[in-house]
Protein backbone atom coordinates (compact mmCIF):
# COMPACT_ATOMS: atom_id res chain seq x y z
CA UNK A 1 0.00 0.00 0.00
CA UNK A 2 1.22 3.79 -0.76
CA UNK A 3 2.07 4.84 2.41
CA UNK A 4 1.77 8.91 2.79
CA UNK A 5 4.19 10.93 4.89
CA UNK A 6 2.46 14.35 6.31
CA UNK A 7 4.34 16.90 5.67
CA UNK A 8 4.89 19.35 8.55
CA UNK A 9 3.33 22.99 8.72
CA UNK A 10 5.39 25.68 10.01
CA UNK A 11 4.67 29.22 10.32
CA UNK A 12 8.10 31.18 11.22
CA UNK A 13 10.88 31.73 9.02
CA UNK A 14 13.44 30.37 11.71
CA UNK A 15 11.31 27.02 11.49
CA UNK A 16 11.35 27.02 7.84
CA UNK A 17 15.07 27.87 8.06
CA UNK A 18 16.42 25.26 10.49
CA UNK A 19 14.54 22.55 8.66
CA UNK A 20 15.91 23.46 5.23
CA UNK A 21 19.24 24.14 6.72
CA UNK A 22 19.30 20.61 7.56
CA UNK A 23 18.32 18.90 4.64
CA UNK A 24 21.13 20.96 2.76
CA UNK A 25 23.60 19.50 4.86
CA UNK A 26 22.14 16.71 4.35
CA UNK A 27 23.30 16.80 0.23
CA UNK A 28 19.69 17.42 -0.58
CA UNK A 29 18.42 20.04 -3.41
CA UNK A 30 15.53 21.90 -2.12
CA UNK A 31 12.59 23.28 -4.06
CA UNK A 32 10.10 26.06 -3.56
CA UNK A 33 6.55 26.02 -4.80
CA UNK A 34 5.58 29.26 -4.03
CA UNK A 35 1.16 29.35 -3.49
CA UNK A 36 -1.65 31.98 -2.28
CA UNK A 37 -3.77 28.34 -1.38
CA UNK A 38 -6.86 27.54 -3.28
CA UNK A 39 -4.94 24.92 -4.74
CA UNK A 40 -5.83 22.85 -7.90
CA UNK A 41 -4.42 20.62 -10.10
CA UNK A 42 -2.31 23.30 -11.36
CA UNK A 43 -0.55 23.92 -7.73
CA UNK A 44 0.03 20.45 -7.83
CA UNK A 45 1.62 20.37 -10.84
CA UNK A 46 4.19 22.76 -9.62
CA UNK A 47 4.65 20.55 -6.85
CA UNK A 48 5.17 17.18 -9.04
CA UNK A 49 7.44 19.50 -11.05
CA UNK A 50 9.40 20.23 -7.97
CA UNK A 51 9.58 17.34 -7.42
CA UNK A 52 11.47 16.47 -10.03
CA UNK A 53 14.31 18.55 -9.88
CA UNK A 54 14.92 18.15 -5.61
CA UNK A 55 14.40 15.69 -3.36
CA UNK A 56 12.82 18.34 -0.86
CA UNK A 57 9.88 20.32 -1.66
CA UNK A 58 8.40 22.88 0.09
CA UNK A 59 5.07 24.63 -0.20
CA UNK A 60 4.05 28.03 0.98
CA UNK A 61 0.60 29.33 1.41
CA UNK A 62 -0.15 32.98 2.31
CA UNK A 63 -2.65 34.97 0.20
CA UNK A 64 -0.36 38.13 0.11
CA UNK A 65 -2.70 41.03 0.67
CA UNK A 66 -0.01 43.70 -1.19
CA UNK A 67 -0.71 42.44 -4.45
CA UNK A 68 -4.51 42.98 -4.27
CA UNK A 69 -5.66 46.07 -5.15
CA UNK A 70 -8.20 48.00 -3.16
CA UNK A 71 -11.42 46.85 -4.75
CA UNK A 72 -10.15 43.51 -5.27
CA UNK A 73 -10.83 39.83 -3.88
CA UNK A 74 -8.72 40.24 -0.61
CA UNK A 75 -11.01 39.25 1.67
CA UNK A 76 -13.35 36.31 -0.46
CA UNK A 77 -9.84 35.01 -1.89
CA UNK A 78 -10.25 31.51 -0.85
CA UNK A 79 -8.68 30.04 2.26
CA UNK A 80 -8.93 26.30 3.44
CA UNK A 81 -5.63 25.18 4.81
CA UNK A 82 -6.42 21.57 6.18
CA UNK A 83 -7.92 20.76 2.15
CA UNK A 84 -4.79 22.65 0.72
CA UNK A 85 -2.53 20.11 2.89
CA UNK A 86 -4.15 17.42 2.32
CA UNK A 87 -3.43 18.17 -1.39
CA UNK A 88 -0.10 18.83 -0.78
CA UNK A 89 0.75 15.73 1.15
CA UNK A 90 -0.93 13.73 -1.86
CA UNK A 91 1.49 15.66 -4.64
CA UNK A 92 4.55 14.61 -2.45
CA UNK A 93 5.55 17.79 -0.69
CA UNK A 94 7.91 17.70 2.00
CA UNK A 95 6.54 20.99 4.08
CA UNK A 96 3.86 23.51 4.40
CA UNK A 97 5.00 26.99 5.00
CA UNK A 98 1.81 28.97 6.39
CA UNK A 99 3.53 32.30 7.93
CA UNK A 100 0.93 34.61 8.89
CA UNK A 101 0.78 38.42 7.51
CA UNK A 102 2.70 39.66 11.08
CA UNK A 103 5.54 37.22 10.29
CA UNK A 104 5.32 38.15 6.28
CA UNK A 105 5.15 42.28 7.50
CA UNK A 106 6.44 42.53 10.78
CA UNK A 107 5.95 46.14 12.27
CA UNK A 108 8.03 48.74 10.48
CA UNK A 109 8.20 46.80 7.05
CA UNK A 110 8.83 49.22 4.73
CA UNK A 111 10.87 48.09 1.79
CA UNK A 112 9.11 47.22 -2.04
CA UNK A 113 10.78 45.32 -4.64
CA UNK A 114 10.07 47.02 -8.37
CA UNK A 115 10.43 45.34 -11.33
CA UNK A 116 10.26 47.76 -13.68
CA UNK A 117 9.28 47.65 -17.71
CA UNK A 118 7.83 43.84 -18.16
CA UNK A 119 5.59 45.09 -15.38
CA UNK A 120 4.18 48.21 -16.93
CA UNK A 121 1.76 46.55 -19.25
CA UNK A 122 -0.62 44.38 -19.72
CA UNK A 123 -1.84 43.13 -16.08
CA UNK A 124 0.69 46.18 -14.10
CA UNK A 125 -1.36 48.24 -16.54
CA UNK A 126 -4.47 47.26 -15.10
CA UNK A 127 -3.87 46.02 -11.79
CA UNK A 128 -1.20 48.86 -10.54
CA UNK A 129 0.80 48.14 -7.22
CA UNK A 130 0.18 44.27 -8.30
CA UNK A 131 3.91 43.10 -9.34
CA UNK A 132 5.36 45.10 -6.97
CA UNK A 133 3.80 43.17 -4.61
CA UNK A 134 4.49 40.41 -6.09
CA UNK A 135 8.05 40.52 -6.52
CA UNK A 136 8.51 41.77 -2.96
CA UNK A 137 7.11 38.44 -1.42
CA UNK A 138 8.27 36.25 -3.62
CA UNK A 139 12.06 38.20 -3.18
CA UNK A 140 10.88 37.38 0.85
CA UNK A 141 9.77 34.11 0.06
CA UNK A 142 12.90 33.31 -1.62
CA UNK A 143 15.32 34.71 1.13
CA UNK A 144 13.45 32.68 3.92
CA UNK A 145 13.69 29.34 2.27
CA UNK A 146 16.66 29.85 0.31
CA UNK A 147 15.95 27.12 -1.72
CA UNK A 148 17.86 25.96 -5.13
CA UNK A 149 14.62 26.10 -7.55
CA UNK A 150 11.39 28.08 -7.58
CA UNK A 151 9.03 26.79 -9.53
CA UNK A 152 5.78 28.92 -10.72
CA UNK A 153 3.21 28.95 -13.56
CA UNK A 154 3.04 29.41 -16.58
CA UNK A 155 -0.34 30.40 -16.79
CA UNK A 156 0.78 34.10 -15.17
CA UNK A 157 3.17 34.36 -17.56
CA UNK A 158 3.89 38.24 -16.50
CA UNK A 159 4.49 37.21 -13.50
CA UNK A 160 7.23 34.32 -14.38
CA UNK A 161 8.78 36.68 -16.74
CA UNK A 162 9.04 39.23 -14.09
CA UNK A 163 10.57 37.26 -11.16
CA UNK A 164 12.76 35.93 -13.63
CA UNK A 165 13.94 39.71 -13.94
CA UNK A 166 14.43 40.09 -10.49
CA UNK A 167 16.36 36.80 -9.53
CA UNK A 168 18.49 37.98 -12.53
CA UNK A 169 19.35 41.27 -11.65
CA UNK A 170 19.74 41.06 -7.95
CA UNK A 171 22.06 37.95 -7.94
CA UNK A 172 19.87 35.65 -6.30
CA UNK A 173 21.74 31.93 -6.37
CA UNK A 174 18.12 30.28 -7.52
CA UNK A 175 17.30 28.53 -10.49
CA UNK A 176 13.61 29.64 -11.40
CA UNK A 177 11.71 27.01 -13.14
CA UNK A 178 8.54 27.13 -14.98
CA UNK A 179 5.18 24.53 -15.27
CA UNK A 180 2.55 24.32 -17.91
CA UNK A 181 -0.67 25.81 -17.60
CA UNK A 182 -2.84 23.01 -16.50
CA UNK A 183 -6.77 23.24 -18.16
CA UNK A 184 -9.76 21.81 -17.14
CA UNK A 185 -11.50 18.98 -19.93
CA UNK A 186 -13.20 22.08 -22.03
CA UNK A 187 -9.36 23.77 -21.92
CA UNK A 188 -10.01 26.83 -19.76
CA UNK A 189 -6.91 27.53 -18.03
CA UNK A 190 -7.19 26.14 -14.07
CA UNK A 191 -7.56 29.14 -11.44
CA UNK A 192 -8.45 29.85 -7.77
CA UNK A 193 -10.61 31.97 -9.00
CA UNK A 194 -12.91 30.19 -11.10
CA UNK A 195 -15.13 29.10 -8.13
CA UNK A 196 -16.46 32.66 -8.01
CA UNK A 197 -18.02 31.61 -11.53
CA UNK A 198 -21.73 31.31 -11.95
CA UNK A 199 -22.97 27.87 -14.38
CA UNK A 200 -23.80 30.09 -16.94
CA UNK A 201 -20.64 32.18 -16.69
CA UNK A 202 -18.55 28.94 -16.38
CA UNK A 203 -19.93 27.99 -19.63
CA UNK A 204 -19.17 31.26 -21.53
CA UNK A 205 -15.15 30.93 -19.95
CA UNK A 206 -14.72 27.97 -21.44
CA UNK A 207 -14.90 30.66 -24.36
CA UNK A 208 -11.67 32.51 -23.78
CA UNK A 209 -9.25 29.59 -24.25
CA UNK A 210 -10.72 28.48 -27.62
CA UNK A 211 -10.89 31.91 -29.11
CA UNK A 212 -7.03 32.20 -27.71
CA UNK A 213 -5.55 29.20 -29.11
CA UNK A 214 -7.67 29.94 -32.85
CA UNK A 215 -6.38 33.52 -33.12
CA UNK A 216 -2.69 32.32 -32.50
CA UNK A 217 -3.36 29.97 -34.93
CA UNK A 218 -4.59 32.66 -37.55
CA UNK A 219 -1.42 34.50 -36.85
CA UNK A 220 0.66 31.86 -37.07
CA UNK A 221 -0.57 31.09 -40.57
CA UNK A 222 0.01 34.53 -41.70
CA UNK A 223 -3.02 36.62 -40.92
CA UNK A 224 -2.67 40.44 -39.82
CA UNK A 225 -2.27 40.66 -35.90
CA UNK A 226 -4.42 43.69 -35.42
CA UNK A 227 -7.11 42.51 -37.28
CA UNK A 228 -7.34 38.84 -36.08
CA UNK A 229 -7.72 40.56 -32.26
CA UNK A 230 -9.99 42.57 -33.11
CA UNK A 231 -12.10 40.08 -34.10
CA UNK A 232 -11.28 37.99 -31.20
CA UNK A 233 -12.24 40.97 -28.58
CA UNK A 234 -15.72 41.25 -30.74
CA UNK A 235 -16.51 37.66 -30.67
CA UNK A 236 -15.39 36.94 -26.95
CA UNK A 237 -17.79 40.19 -25.96
CA UNK A 238 -20.88 38.96 -28.14
CA UNK A 239 -20.48 35.46 -26.68
CA UNK A 240 -21.27 37.24 -23.01
CA UNK A 241 -17.66 38.45 -21.59
CA UNK A 242 -18.27 41.59 -19.87
CA UNK A 243 -14.64 43.69 -21.54
CA UNK A 244 -11.54 42.65 -22.53
CA UNK A 245 -8.43 43.88 -20.75
CA UNK A 246 -6.34 43.33 -22.94
CA UNK A 247 -5.31 41.21 -25.55
CA UNK A 248 -1.67 41.53 -27.04
CA UNK A 249 0.59 39.66 -29.16
CA UNK A 250 4.36 39.77 -27.65
CA UNK A 251 7.77 38.65 -27.68
CA UNK A 252 7.85 35.95 -25.39
CA UNK A 253 10.65 36.51 -22.94
CA UNK A 254 10.83 40.96 -23.13
CA UNK A 255 6.91 41.44 -23.30
CA UNK A 256 7.34 43.58 -26.23
CA UNK A 257 4.34 44.28 -28.52
CA UNK A 258 4.94 42.01 -32.17
CA UNK A 259 3.16 43.62 -35.19
CA UNK A 260 3.59 40.51 -37.11
CA UNK A 261 4.29 37.26 -36.95
CA UNK A 262 8.26 35.77 -37.02
CA UNK A 263 8.69 32.43 -36.44
CA UNK A 264 11.96 32.98 -35.91
CA UNK A 265 10.94 34.68 -32.49
CA UNK A 266 8.93 33.07 -29.56
CA UNK A 267 5.96 34.96 -29.31
CA UNK A 268 2.58 34.43 -27.02
CA UNK A 269 -1.01 35.70 -27.18
CA UNK A 270 -1.96 37.09 -23.72
CA UNK A 271 -5.58 38.17 -22.31
CA UNK A 272 -7.08 38.84 -19.81
CA UNK A 273 -11.29 39.26 -19.82
CA UNK A 274 -13.41 40.14 -17.30
CA UNK A 275 -16.88 38.02 -16.64
CA UNK A 276 -19.18 39.86 -14.27
CA UNK A 277 -16.52 40.60 -11.33
CA UNK A 278 -14.06 37.65 -12.10
CA UNK A 279 -10.74 38.17 -14.22
CA UNK A 280 -9.65 35.87 -15.91
CA UNK A 281 -6.10 36.08 -17.51
CA UNK A 282 -4.66 33.38 -20.04
CA UNK A 283 -1.84 32.98 -22.28
CA UNK A 284 -0.84 30.55 -25.25
CA UNK A 285 2.21 29.93 -28.00
CA UNK A 286 1.66 31.98 -31.13
CA UNK A 287 2.22 28.60 -33.62
CA UNK A 288 0.48 26.48 -36.04
CA UNK A 289 -1.88 24.11 -34.05
CA UNK A 290 -3.59 22.67 -37.03
CA UNK A 291 -6.87 24.10 -36.23
CA UNK A 292 -7.37 26.44 -39.13
CA UNK A 293 -5.13 23.69 -41.62
O1 LIG B 1 0.95 33.07 -8.30
C1 LIG B 1 0.64 33.22 -7.10
O2 LIG B 1 -0.12 32.42 -6.52
C2 LIG B 1 1.18 34.39 -6.32
O3 LIG B 1 1.27 35.54 -7.12
C3 LIG B 1 2.54 34.10 -5.64
C4 LIG B 1 3.63 33.81 -6.67
C5 LIG B 1 2.39 32.91 -4.71
C6 LIG B 1 2.98 35.32 -4.83
O4 LIG B 1 2.06 35.64 -3.84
Amino acid sequence: MLQITRPRTVRTVVELRDTVRDWRRAGDLVALTPTMGGLHEGHLSLVRAARRRAKRVVASIFVNPTQFGKNEDLAAYPRDEVRDAEMLANAGCDLIYVPDTSEMYPEGFVTTISVDGVTTEMCGAHRPGHFDGVTTVVCKLLNQAQPDYAIFGEKDWQQLISIRRMVRDLDMPIRIASSPTVRESDGLAMSSRNRYLAADQRRIAAKLNKALFASADHIAHGAPIDRVLSACSKALVAAGFDGIDYLDARDARALDPVDHFDPQIESRLFIAARLGKTRLIDNVPIERTGMTE
